[in-house]
């Protein structure tokens, strides 16, 4: 999504605004721009297409006319929503007097734009920041104050923005306000910033201000000062950052997703340290210890997989009913809820906008909220009445992997804990299963990085990457892992995939099996695996080539009639989390086969702030 940047105070801003915008790549964008101060007045050099080009273009200018310096400066890279990556759609955009970036969408820019022409406004470009740009423009000419206007502003708006400023009457200046988009500020070696992202800021410090709902700012050299939308000063206290910058490189790795895959051991190992005391669950959660009714889980994408995995737990050990909702149909489908439930969120960024919206709806319904995110200082962390941190470090390729892993770690742990205080499971037995787990997956998942195992998933990415189509089947729990290791593969190999349950292959879908299609079997379950085989007699008598990931038990104990076998040396009741990385591995090594990127891949960014 978007990227946001500025910087003032430094002798040249316009190096810092192209590093920390270089840094925000991996969020995807389409376009990207900045706008600087000079004696002259405020520059704008933009461009669509990659930070490259914008790099080119500074680069023309500075041979046409000057070298390119400012102390104060803004930049943005753009993810289209309203109107397509163009130059001019690109931000900054400038409306007299004032010059803007904007992360977040504008929903009432249609009504506002109506209203802004009637009062002379005029427009370049179709998106609905240059809008919003006028409206902030307007109400400075009304109130000749910048944190007065951007208030004044915030309440004619409806949608979510992040807004970077520099208005002509203070060129040395930045001024910023946000809603529901993420946006932090932060000063140091006498230089203020503001970012939509911690990592853009950590080579210049750790430190930093997350700034509240509607909270506006000035940053003047290295001072901040925030206001309430009555114009009173707040005292916001300086955060730190626990991860160091090293962890937000690439560390030698061809990819971030790789570096990531191959973190999944010490992530979990972090996650375990925090959940755990001795080898028993130890979540810290009023919620988790009071009554419950029904535990709802809201979440988006691979944070939804994971809510799959948590149901099967929650509803097998602790006994207590879950509903796993996809959070854009949840927040809409006025869902019923009574007052003993909770409502779980569950995000790797603590950022997605449909994830956020369910929990503001859990809130205005009086329904208790539980969060697992990520990302510390996220706003569903923030707006959640309890948050459990998964401690999976940056994730920083597109494609989540480490933090889906930990993300069912931790939901594993928060089952039996609940099970545990509810006297489904008594302390002995609990003390066992959960060091079993730990031993288990950290085991399990080192192993498929050994040679024996990453040879066979290189052979089973050799076939997938050449064809166009793929089916994912698995039975119970293995179905879920099969929803998620589908959509590794077709949202960064861009190979069309599905995952099905595997009894349900026959009311329908095998028509579609022909000669030569790969159908990737998962098989972990010792109670079902007779009928997975005969699932898999069935697809390749119609000529389909499979390819089964199994626990290396039900290697043992089954004569299953694959094509090509990847079997994860781990003991059957936790070989689920060791596969999925497997698949991981397997959906990376598909997309580095094809020439694709797999850190950014097309259309997608990594934190969806939009809905
Ligand atoms: C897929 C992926 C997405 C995210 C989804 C929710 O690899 O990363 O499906 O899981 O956009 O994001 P978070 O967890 O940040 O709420």
């Amino acid at each position: 999504m978007c990227g946001i940047i500025g910087f003032t105070g430094h002798k040249n801003c316009v190096p810092h605004l192209l590093d920390a915008l270089s840094s925000l790549e991996y969020r995807g964008y389409d376009s990207a721009g900045i706008a600087y101060s000079t004696d002259e007045g405020i520059r704008i050099i933009k461009t669509s297409g990659k930070i490259e080009a914008l790099k080119n273009k500074i680069k023309d200018y500075e041979t046409a006319h000057c070298n390119i310096s400012g102390d104060c400066g803004i930049g943005h890279t753009r993810w289209a929503t309203h109107g397509e990556p163009s130059d001019v759609n690109s931000h900054p955009h400038r409306v007299r007097d004032l010059t803007l970036v904007h992360n977040g969408i504008i929903e009432n820019y249609a009504e506002l734009k109506e209203s802004l022409a009637a009062k002379g406004y005029t427009f370049l470009s179709e998106t609905d920041t240059e809008i919003a740009a006028a409206q902030i423009s307007l109400r400075y000419s009304e109130t000749s104050d910048p944190i007065k206007a951007l208030h004044k502003a915030a309440e004619d708006i409806r949608g979510s923005f992040a807004f970077g400023v520099i208005f002509d009457d203070y060129p040395h200046k930045i001024y910023a306000i946000r809603r529901d988009s993420p946006l932090v500020a932060a000063a140091a070696d006498g230089c203020g910033m503001i970012a939509s992202d911690i990592t853009a800021i950590l080579p210049h410090t750790r430190k930093y201000f997350p700034i509240p709902e509607n909270a506006a700012l000035v940053i003047d050299g290295d001072e901040i000062f925030f206001f309430d939308r009555f114009g009173r000063e707040l005292d916001i206290p300086e955060e730190e950052v626990t991860w160091s910058t090293e962890d937000a490189r690439r560390g030698g790795y061809p990819h971030f997703m790789l570096k990531e895959i191959f973190e999944e051991p010490h992530a979990l190992r972090e996650t375990f340290a925090s959940k755990m005391v001795g080898n028993l669950p130890a979540i810290n959660s009023k919620i988790l210890s009071s009554r419950i009714g029904t535990i709802h889980i809201a979440a988006c994408g691979t944070a939804m997989h994971a809510g799959l995995f948590a149901k099967h737990y929650i509803e097998k050990l602790a006994k207590i009913p879950v509903t796993v909702n996809i959070a854009s149909e949840f927040r809409y489908c006025d869902p019923l809820l009574d007052g003993e439930d909770i409502v779980l969120l569950i995000s790797q960024s603590g950022e997605t906008a449909d994830t956020l919206a369910s929990l503001r709806l859990a809130k205005s319904r009086e329904i208790r909220t539980l969060s697992l995110v990520n990302v510390a200082g996220s706003a569903i962390a923030r707006e959640s009445d309890e948050v459990i941190y998964t401690c999976a470090g940056p994730e920083i390729a597109v494609a989540s992997t480490k933090a889906y892993i930990v993300q069912c770690a931790s939901l594993y742990l928060l089952a039996l804990d609940l099970a545990l205080k509810r006297g489904m499971i008594s302390a002995e037995s609990a003390e066992k299963m959960c060091s079993s787990f730990v031993r288990d997956i950290c085991s399990g998942i080192s192993s498929v990085f050994d040679y024996s195992v990453t040879e066979k998933i290189d052979k089973a990415a050799e076939y997938i990457s050449a064809r166009r189509h793929v089916f994912y089947i698995g039975r119970g729990i293995d179905s879920h892992l099969c929803t998620e290791g589908s959509l590794k593969l077709k949202e960064i190999s861009y190979i069309h995939s599905e995952a099905y349950a595997a009894g349900e292959m026959k009311h329908g879908t095998i028509s579609l099996i022909e000669d030569g299609v790969p159908v990737i079997a998962i098989i972990t379950e010792i109670s079902t695996a007779e009928k997975m085989i005969s699932g898999i007699r069935e697809v390749k008598s119609r000529g389909g080539y499979v390819i089964a990931f199994v626990s290396e038990e039900i290697a043992d104990k089954f004569e299953i009639p694959y094509d090509e076998v990847v079997s994860i040396p781990c003991p059957s009741t936790h070989a689920h989390l060791p596969i999925m990385t497997a698949l991981q591995l397997m959906a990376y090594k598909c997309a580095v086969k094809l020439g694709l990127d797999p850190d950014k891949p097309r259309n997608l960014a990594k934190s969806v702030t939009v809905e």
